[in-house]
């Protein structure tokens, strides 16, 4: 998953640092570009993932949807989802691990360099802060998020109570399909949630955009299964 292989040899700070620059809309004529401040130097993070173009290419698709509603961005990293949401007229929430002021520094300069208000927040996964409670996020967005298993229960926990403190809401998470879906639908049956759309990656992305990147990319789209949780109480019931 690194970015690049650590030779050891020390390079100056700013020869790491380089804005990249996303274009949605129409190859020709785009509607708007998203700045983003990458750090080769950083594994995680700091780069913009090709799940995250994915994601973002989907929200901008997507933008009726996204418009007036409350979002909240998972292991948000260089945060090009998220800033598109902020961008078609969501009320954006960019989180990332709180112990990675790295990476919620950028966050702050990267809403800075596009000129859009979103807040900002560290939010560990399995950790039950006091601001978890006040999210209430109608959208949940996590660009590669599910790419290391021991974090994965974490993970899905902050998901679960994120989707139970807002009714209706949704989480869309853009993965590597590396061994299949059946782990994820394993854990979306542990934590009684259901998958209710399921896509390529590649099948929606613009050519331009396409060619540019590999792997096996899945986007899903995953609720709360109530009807689980009824047969649950029901047959607790018993
Ligand atoms: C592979 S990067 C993906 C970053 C970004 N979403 C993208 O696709 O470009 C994984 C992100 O998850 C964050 N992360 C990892 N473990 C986390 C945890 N336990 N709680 C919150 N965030 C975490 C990392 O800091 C990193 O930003």
């Amino acid at each position: 998953m690194s970015s690049q292989e650590d030779d050891g040899d020390e390079q100056p700070e700013q020869e790491m640092t380089a804005v990249s620059r996303h274009f949605f809309g129409d190859s020709e004529k785009p509607a708007f570009s998203i700045s983003i401040l990458e750090n080769m130097k950083e594994e995680y993070g700091l780069f913009v993932w090709p799940c995250s173009v994915i994601l973002a290419e989907y929200v901008w698709q997507q933008r009726l949807r996204f418009s007036g509603v409350s979002v909240v961005e998972l292991g948000a990293g260089t945060s090009l989802p998220g800033l598109v949401a902020a961008r078609v007229g969501s009320d954006v929430t960019l989180t990332d691990d709180a112990n990675r002021f790295e990476v919620l520094d950028n966050m702050r300069k990267v809403c800075d360099l596009n000129k859009l208000k979103c807040k900002v927040q560290g939010l560990t996964w399995g950790l039950w802060d006091e601001s978890l409670f006040c999210l209430n996020p109608k959208i949940i967005l996590g660009a590669d998020v599910l790419y290391d298993s021991s974090a994965f229960d974490d993970l899905f926990a902050t998901v679960t109570f994120l989707l139970q403190s807002s009714p209706g809401s949704v989480f869309i998470t853009t993965y590597h399909n590396r061994s299949g879906h059946h782990l994820i639908e394993f854990l979306m049956v542990k934590w009684g949630l259901k998958c209710v759309k399921l896509l390529d990656g590649f099948s929606f992305l613009p050519p331009y955009k396409a060619s540019r990147l590999s792997g096996n990319i899945q986007l899903a789209e995953i609720m709360l299964d109530l009807e689980d949780a009824e047969d649950t109480s029901s047959s607790g019931a018993r």
